[in-house]
């Protein structure tokens, strides 16, 4: 099996019902931090680690997203007539090359499982990245590229791993580690939100996945799990049990859950922070805002 990676999925169906009533009308993958979508920072992180084709696994009402990679001759037109070039590049450089992207549609949300599984004829029989939109991580390195870098000399499958607080671990799956070298970790076992005592570990899976054709027939035999849903994580810890490789990666940079509201403020925040042109005029708010709390208490 070749370990050169080229095609993530970007599974992008779900309801998104934290987000209403904004995903009423409007994909949660559209939301932005600061000027740029979620979706956006996604794709800039695949490019980065190499890949060329981008499967996105869509449903009704997230047309937004295949305009949002489109050409949009008015908007160009216009930018070039009034000679706003910085603007005009910034918009080019979300059109995606013609033939890159690829959008399949799960015609209902039964899970991030049967998410991937939708992709299954246009990722064919080799490995692919996965990539959940909404958890953005901010770093030197983008971490599908250091997942690509460590999968090269690993092979098999392997998910990005983070450590949670204990009282935290029922929200994600969770690595069962065996052994540890440097940031790679082999594991034995992993379960989609386990109670917080029954947990293995505090290592929680975020949303960066290599996988192996392997998942995509165990996902073909799954039954619903936790929450009623398909969950790839059952079909990655199937393929442990068959005696599979799976591999947990701790990755360096900062992870915002931009799916709940509480995370994506502080993405929002921090990504503001880290603009040369945001960043004063939002320090001072963020003082004052703490003056007058110290003030009320
Ligand atoms: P979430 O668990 O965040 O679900 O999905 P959601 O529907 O997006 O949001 P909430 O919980 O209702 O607020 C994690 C990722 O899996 C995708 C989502 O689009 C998101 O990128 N997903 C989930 C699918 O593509 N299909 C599904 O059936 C479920």
């Amino acid at each position: 099996m070749k370990r050169c990676v080229t095609k993530a999925v970007f599974p992008v169906a779900g309801l998104g019902t934290r987000f209403l009533p904004a995903t009423k009308s409007i994909p949660k993958e559209i939301l932005t931090l600061v000027d740029r979508p979620l979706i956006q920072y996604a794709i800039d992180e695949a490019r980065a680690a190499g890949i060329t084709e981008f499967i996105f696994v869509t449903s009704r009402g997230k047309s937004a997203l295949e305009d949002y990679f489109d050409e949009a001759p008015v908007l160009e037109q216009t930018l070039a007539r009034t000679g706003k070039t910085a603007l005009l590049e910034t918009l080019r450089a979300t059109n995606m090359e013609s033939g890159a992207i690829a959008y399949i549609r799960q015609r209902q949300a039964l899970g991030l499982g049967h998410a991937v599984w939708c992709a299954r004829k246009l990722i064919g029989d080799e490995p692919f990245a996965v990539i959940l939109p909404d958890d953005v991580i901010a770093g030197e390195t983008g971490c599908l590229k250091q997942m690509v870098d460590a999968y090269a000399e690993t092979g098999g499958n392997m998910v990005a791993a983070m450590e949670v607080p204990q009282d935290k671990v029922s929200a994600y799956g969770v690595l069962d580690p065996a052994g540890e070298q440097g940031d790679v970790l082999r594991a034995r076992g992993m379960v989609e939100k386990p109670a917080v005592g029954a947990a293995p570990s505090n290592l929680a899976v975020i949303g960066r996945y290599i996988l192996t054709p392997a998942i995509l027939r165990n996902l073909e035999r799954m039954q619903p799990g936790a929450g009623g849903e398909v969950q790839l994580t059952d079909a990655i810890a199937d393929e442990i049990s068959a005696g599979g490789d799976v591999y947990g990666f701790r990755f360096r940079g900062t992870r915002f859950d931009c799916g709940s509201k509480a995370g994506f403020l502080q993405a929002t925040i921090a990504f503001a922070l880290a603009r040369d042109d945001l960043r004063d005029e939002l320090f001072d708010f963020i003082g004052d805002v703490i003056s007058m709390r110290q003030a009320a208490q």
